[in-house]
């Protein structure tokens, strides 16, 4: 008998499209690079990455990197596993996970060039706020996930939130700030960028980089 294949990421009318998806081997070890793309590149996550339009589009402008998006929804992971697989790429992956999970036990540490983390939940509520992702936990994860040089790049139209991440980011007191204008790279609007602009809302955004001294 044919041995069954995963079926993840069916998308319209039935298609499989498993090969924009990555599935770990055992979700208990780290996954190093290898497992997740076997072309050796830099890699860079995109957290919450919702329908995949910026993993999509960044994978498309820089195909000597690799991009792997993280959501947790099953029909978002479907949508992006699909236009992946459409759009031809083989530098970009979606994987079903849970975010810090995924940061703190799944991933390779020291494998990670860049961590976008764009539009997260903000939580607004104060008996919600030990939700937020960006805590001092997520945060020494994510000094491990990266490598020397590596970025972690945030934006929110959450004024609050905005204020909260850069508070745990000096009370954390590795990471080095530095200027990010809009012009400085290539760098698309998320969806959820956009649907908050066309509501009038301005975006914060904060970059950071963690830098080692081997002195
Ligand atoms: C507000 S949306 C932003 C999506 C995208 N980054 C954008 O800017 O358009 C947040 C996304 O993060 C996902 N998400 C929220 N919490 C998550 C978690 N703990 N693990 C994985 N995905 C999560 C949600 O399902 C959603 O797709």
């Amino acid at each position: 008998m044919a041995e069954k294949t995963p079926a993840m990421a069916k998308g319209v009318k039935g298609k499989i499209y498993d090969a924009g998806l990555f599935i770990p081997n055992d979700y208990f070890c780290r996954a190093n690079n290898a497992e997740i793309f076997p072309r050796n590149a830099p890699l860079e996550i995109d957290l919450g990455c919702g329908d995949g339009a910026f993993l999509i589009a960044m994978a498309k402008k820089f195909p000597e990197h690799n991009f792997l998006g993280v959501e947790r929804l099953l029909g978002r992971v479907r949508k992006v596993a699909r236009d992946i697989c459409q759009a031809g790429l083989t530098n970009a992956k979606v994987l079903r996970l849970e975010s810090q999970y995924t940061v703190e036990w799944l991933l390779e540490k020291h494998s990670v060039t860049r961590l976008h983390l764009l539009c997260p939940d903000p939580w607004p509520k104060a008996k919600h706020h030990e939700r937020r992702l960006v805590q001092h936990d997520f945060l020494q994860a994510l000094w491990d996930l990266l490598e020397n040089n590596g970025e972690f790049l945030f934006k929110t139209d959450h004024d609050e939130y905005y204020e909260w991440v850069c508070e745990e980011v000096t009370k954390f007191a590795q990471f080095t700030e530095v200027p990010w204008n809009e012009n400085d790279f290539f760098y698309p609007k998320t969806d959820f960028q956009l649907l908050w602009e066309s509501q009038g809302k301005r975006l914060q955004s904060l970059r950071c980089v963690k830098q080692v001294n081997h002195a």
